[in-house]
């Protein structure tokens, strides 16, 4: 049941403004892909690429799944979740007015996922216990940690095979981010996921990176093997780090 995803080459943009400019990157079965830069470097951009939400206007995207092939631009959001790939987006994009419960149930609407409703919910809850606690308290009532597990569990309704995770430390506490980053590295291992996290927080993402990427203004400025290679990287160093 392999699964991996290829950016090739994709430029896109808003209107007349290119934000990506030939990016090629790929996310192999089992592996944690961090995707590193600051703010307006095109991460969301990408990730939305992949998810259908920005469509490229250059280059190809494609998941390969058991040994098959699926071009993903040009298709909706809903058929990528159906593929299996599914998006805990920045910003969290919970609804509010809704419980916890009802917010969850929104991350279910993929055909297989529905039948396992209660089964995904129990995996929730295991995670997220207190997701279980609160689980008939309305969404925007709650933490922004809260809120991030909820952006999370949602995703994992969706029973996915691939998790793309957009800037999870946003607006958390410097020890919620560290519970988060740990949770998705715990889930990934338990659920069996292959992971694409964009962040900003160098620190943090590095933790559980298998390898990645760092982007600016939206071209690849490097591409590191493993976490010891981004460490040691000088744009790393200087931008991050403060060496
Ligand atoms: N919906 C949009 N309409 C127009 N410009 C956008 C939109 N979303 C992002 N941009 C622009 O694209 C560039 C990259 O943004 P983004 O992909 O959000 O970067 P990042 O996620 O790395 O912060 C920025 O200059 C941003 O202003
Ligand atoms: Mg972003």
């Amino acid at each position: 049941m392999a699964n991996r995803i290829v950016v090739d080459n994709v430029a896109a943009g808003y209107g007349t403004v290119q934000v990506l400019h030939g990016v090629s990157i790929s996310v192999e079965h089992g592996e944690t892909v961090v995707l590193l830069g600051s703010n307006g470097n095109g991460k969301s951009t990408l990730i939305n690429c992949i998810m259908g939400i920005v469509r490229p206007s250059a280059g190809e995207i494609y998941l390969e799944a058991d040994g098959e092939r699926f071009d993903l631009i040009g298709k909706t959001p809903e058929q990528i979740v159906d593929l299996g790939i599914t998006l805990v987006p920045e910003g969290r994009r919970l609804f509010p007015a809704l419980t916890v419960e009802e917010n969850l149930m929104l991350g279910a609407f993929r055909k297989d996922a529905r039948a396992r409703i209660e089964q995904n919910l129990e995996i929730c809850f295991e995670a997220f216990p207190t997701l279980r606690e609160r689980k008939s308290q309305r969404a925007g009532s709650m933490s922004g940690g809260e809120q991030q597990m909820l952006a999370v569990a949602r995703a994992l309704m969706a029973e996915p095979r691939i998790l793309l995770i957009d800037e999870p430390s946003v607006g958390l506490a410097p020890i919620l981010v560290s519970r988060m980053i740990a949770k998705i590295k715990e889930l990934k291992e338990k659920r069996q996921l292959t992971v694409m996290m964009a962040e900003q927080n160098f620190n943090q993402a590095i933790k559980i990176a298998d390898r990645g990427y760092i982007i600016v203004h939206g071209e690849i400025a490097f591409e590191g093997k493993n976490a010891q290679d981004l460490q040691d990287n000088d744009m790393i160093k200087q931008y991050y780090l403060g060496v």
